[in-house]
């Protein structure tokens, strides 16, 4: 067998399958070998938790799940997603089933979760609140916001697979009851009779067409194209968010977007021309510009 499909010996303990797995991932570049190594060995046994790991250590595989796990590092070798592998992800503070075909949430998002249940949390009294989350994917935004805060909301894509996806997943949450998801084309997902939104918030694709040949495999092979490309400044689909949002917006409401590295001074500018004030630049975790946020003055 070849270092892409590993075998195990029979006569290993899990212990020793773990090290030999981490070293593997760590050769390929694996940026958390030793996390991801004890998430595919939880995900064979079917266990809740990578702790739960713990008391299988001194344990040799079945042969059976000892070709299970080879198929899995090898996919995992091969350049697919560990999400994709174990067919989930945890987001802020949500589980989500995964699937191919659809985005999978990154942790730099989480930052646009917490910039809305910063506003979400000043809000008291008056219109029952709602939020909007436009290209919801698998629904990662929107379900966290609505598991911390108990508030609704809609979700929209262009993707009836994301959709299917980010219905189930509400449900899994228990907020189905919640939430609303439609298909279609940003706010024209929108019923012409929607009542206006509290607070709108988007990780839209904002990475440059010309850049994504150069993305890594793991992205530029498992991201759905429409889920990255915003076209030839990146800034498509932010432009007409921003433009469009003031329509959909309550006076006092919030917009919240996502975007990439170097493209915070334009996303400022494009929210002042559209009106809004208190426009603030949240960074993520690693410090990088990512969300950009602006309050709908009233009139
Ligand atoms: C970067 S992904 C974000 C998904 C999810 N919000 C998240 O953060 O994990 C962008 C999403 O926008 C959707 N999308 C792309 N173009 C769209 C459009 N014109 N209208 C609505 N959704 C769109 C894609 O299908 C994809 O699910």
């Amino acid at each position: 067998m070849t270092d892409n499909c590993p075998s195990f010996p029979p006569q290993n303990t899990l212990k020793e399958i773990l090290t030999r797995i981490e070293g593997l991932l760590a050769e390929r570049g694996t940026a958390s070998p030793d996390v991801e190594a004890r998430l595919l060995c939880a995900h064979l046994l079917s266990l809740p938790r990578p702790t739960d790991l713990l008391f299988h250590l001194q344990h040799p595989l079945t042969p059976e799940l000892s070709r299970k796990l080879s198929q899995l590092v090898s996919e995992r070798l091969s350049g697919k997603p560990l999400q994709l592998i174990v067919g989930s992800v945890d987001f802020h503070s949500v589980t989500l089933r995964m699937d191919a075909g659809v985005f999978i949430p990154r942790p730099e998002t989480e930052t646009l979760v917490e910039v809305g249940l910063k506003f979400l949390g000043f809000l008291s009294g008056g219109e029952p609140v709602k939020v909007l989350d436009l290209g919801t994917g698998c629904g990662a935004v929107l379900i966290a916001l609505a598991c911390r805060t108990g508030f609704g909301g809609v979700g929209t894509d262009i993707s009836p697979m994301a959709l299917a996806l980010a219905m189930e997943n509400a449900d899994r949450n228990q907020v189905g009851d919640l939430l609303e998801f439609r298909q279609g084309d940003l706010y024209s997902a929108l019923p012409p009779s929607a009542r206006k939104f509290s607070l709108i918030v988007s990780n839209p694709p904002y990475i440059l067409s010309s850049q994504i040949p150069t993305l890594p495999p793991e992205v530029r092979d498992y991201d759905p194209r429409e889920a990255i490309d915003g076209g030839e400044d990146g800034l498509g689909m932010v432009r007409l968010i921003i433009e469009e949002a003031p329509g959909h917006l309550l006076e006092g409401g919030m917009l919240a977007v996502e975007m990439g590295e170097g493209q915070g001074e334009e996303v400022v500018g494009m929210f002042s021309e559209a009106g809004f004030k208190a426009v603030e630049t949240e960074p993520d975790l690693t410090g990088r510009e990512r969300v950009v946020s602006g309050i709908l003055p009233g009139s």
